[in-house]
């Protein structure tokens, strides 16, 4: 068990280094993927054992579809597979499984599966993941952007009364709090368009690790590096 304080209560993670990791091993990329799913499932275990309520992980990315078909093809299969094979553990642990995204990119079958997934775990109430597919943060403020010029459209009214709270409730993630905590693995410092506008006030975590590589001791390590930290908002002491 974990002595740390101040555990943060979303914790989300842009798990990248997989293509570096096969690599390094003479392996095709393919390879890493199939790694990166045990780092999944050690990081849902992590949480559960630090008591996170909310992790959330960016599987793939809207830029992501302008990769070789092959390897896309294979990403896809590999969230069908992952579902069909944790969704029944995940309802045992009272996990609530989540997909985030331009779902209108995605296949009807996995579609239908996400869909399924979702509703078997919808009471979940030990922890909430998140999986981000086919999403990017610019996306999802242009959509939000979109449903609220159209409300405007047919109500003016509603102009003199947006707010980022308002705003916020018509992000993909409106149900969810904002990530305390955005780990990012294979040592790249940026956000590749990831959570934008949630990420507004999120400790960043910055690790050279490969995501295949990034097990139970490094998750800790993450929060531990978490609980040192302190978050003014703008403020002072
Ligand atoms: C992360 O690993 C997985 C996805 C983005 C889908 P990468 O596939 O980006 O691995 P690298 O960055 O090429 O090593
Ligand atoms: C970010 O990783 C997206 C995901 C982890 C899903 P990328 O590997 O796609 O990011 P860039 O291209 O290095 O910025
Ligand atoms: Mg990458």
């Amino acid at each position: 068990m974990s002595e740390i304080k101040n555990i943060p209560v979303h914790v989300s993670i842009i798990m990248d280094g997989n293509g570096r990791w096969a690599a390094e091993r003479g392996k095709e990329r393919v390879a890493g993927h199939f790694e990166g799913v045990e780092s999944v499932r050690a990081s849902v275990k992590a949480s559960v054992e630090a008591g996170v309520k909310y992790l959330s992980l960016f599987a793939f990315s809207e830029e992501n579809w302008n990769r070789p078909e092959a390897e896309v093809m294979t990403l896809m299969e590999l969230m069908l597979r992952s579902m069909e094979n944790e969704i029944d553990t995940f309802v045992e642990q009272g996990i609530r499984f989540v997909v985030l995204g331009n779902r209108a990119r995605l296949s009807d079958k996995l579609n239908a599966m996400i869909d399924n997934s979702m509703q078997r775990t919808q009471d979940g109430q030990t922890l909430t993941v998140i999986v981000f597919l086919s999403y990017s943060g610019k996306w999802d403020i242009l959509q939000a952007a979109t449903r609220l010029a159209k409300q405007c459209a047919q109500d003016p009214s509603k102009l003199e009364s947006i707010t980022p709270e308002t705003f916020s409730s018509l992000l993909v993630t409106a149900d969810f709090p904002d990530p305390d905590l955005i780990i990012r693995t294979s040592g790249e410092s940026r956000l590749s368009n990831y959570l934008l506008w949630q990420g507004a006030y999120s400790e960043f975590y910055f690790t050279p690790v490969l995501w295949p590589d990034f097990r139970r001791d490094e998750y800790f390590k993450a929060l531990e590096s978490y609980s040192k930290r302190d978050r003014r908002y703008g403020k002072v002491k």
